[in-house]
């Protein structure tokens, strides 16, 4: 089904959403962004990604032009036109710097842009699930922090595109990197968990990364049901002498990871801590 596509209030199918060649979005992938999706219609943890789309905004000195209640509403209206029906949406808002003359200079900028995506939900295969996936670990290096930080959900994502082109080229579900000191970060759009001895770890901030809202609530659902999350710095051996793995992100909830690169983690198969957290955000998010 194609997209439906909201271009600064303008809503249409997706052949008609255009933004400008000058908007500096295109020219120099200077912009922000959020992937959400819906459970039974309702965006899930729909005020923790504004929160985290204002940090971004912040961290790259772009002043958002609309209230909280202002972008609910256009994403409450573009997924309405959406008419996906029984589907769940798959919404992404993008803000970027806006049109103007060819300059880094962000006064040529008055007015940043707006682009509401929404699409149906596309799950992971079921098998992803019953059976687990295998990642890759890519040469490509994560951001340095003081380059463009991996904090910033930003639109400059050629990193992260290079990272899954050689994950793809190698046969990998995903693209897991090392930050500039070799410590494991994250995957191109997923955050990364090794299970050890029943506990679950995962790279702290200070490793460079997303702060990832799933990464955020599964720590919070560990705490609830008795499983203890915690960031730790990882590298690539604690990954392969770990018990179990998993990734995490909005689009995908808990895949497991039962291979890297050749070598089987843990058992090979989906273990019992990622399966127990996958199922308790699953029932979270389908209670809103
Ligand atoms: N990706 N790390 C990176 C680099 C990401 O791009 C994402 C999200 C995550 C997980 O974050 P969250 O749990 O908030 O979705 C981690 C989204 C899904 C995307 O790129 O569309």
């Amino acid at each position: 089904m194609p997209a439906t596509i909201n271009v600064n209030g303008r809503i249409t199918g997706e052949r008609e959403a255009v933004v400008p060649v000058l908007d500096h979005g295109f020219l120099y992938g200077e912009g922000i962004y959020e992937t959400m999706r819906t459970y039974n219609g309702r965006v899930f943890l729909y005020d923790r990604h504004v929160r985290r789309l204002r940090n971004s905004a912040r961290l790259i000195a772009l002043d958002l032009p609309f209230t909280e209640d202002d972008l609910a509403a256009q994403v409450r209206d573009t997924v309405a036109a959406a008419a996906l029906g029984r589907a769940e949406a798959y919404i992404r808002v993008l803000v970027t710097r806006g049109v103007g003359d060819l300059t880094y200079d962000p006064r040529a900028t008055p007015r940043p842009s707006v682009v509401i995506i929404v699409k149906p939900q596309v799950d992971p295969e079921p098998s992803a699930y019953e059976r687990g996936v295998r990642v890759v670990i890519v040469d490509v290096v994560r951001n340095h922090p003081e380059t463009v930080n991996p904090m910033i959900k930003s639109n400059n994502l050629l990193n992260s595109a290079l990272a899954m082109q050689e994950a793809i080229r190698r046969g990998g579900f995903e693209g897991l990197m090392r930050n500039y000191r070799r410590e494991l970060s994250e995957c191109t759009t997923s955050n990364i968990f090794i299970v050890r001895g029943g506990v679950a770890l995962t790279p702290p901030l200070s490793s460079g990364l997303l702060p990832g809202i799933t990464r955020e609530f599964l720590i919070e659902i560990g705490r609830d049901v008795g499983i203890d999350v915690r960031e730790e710095v990882l590298r690539d051996e604690d990954l392969f002498a770990a018990d179990e793995a998993f990734l995490t992100s909005t689009t995908r909830e808990a895949v497991p990871i039962v291979a890297v690169d050749d070598r089987a983690i843990g058992s090979g198969r989906p273990g019992p801590v990622t399966r127990r957290l996958l199922e308790e955000y699953r029932r979270r998010a389908q209670a809103g």
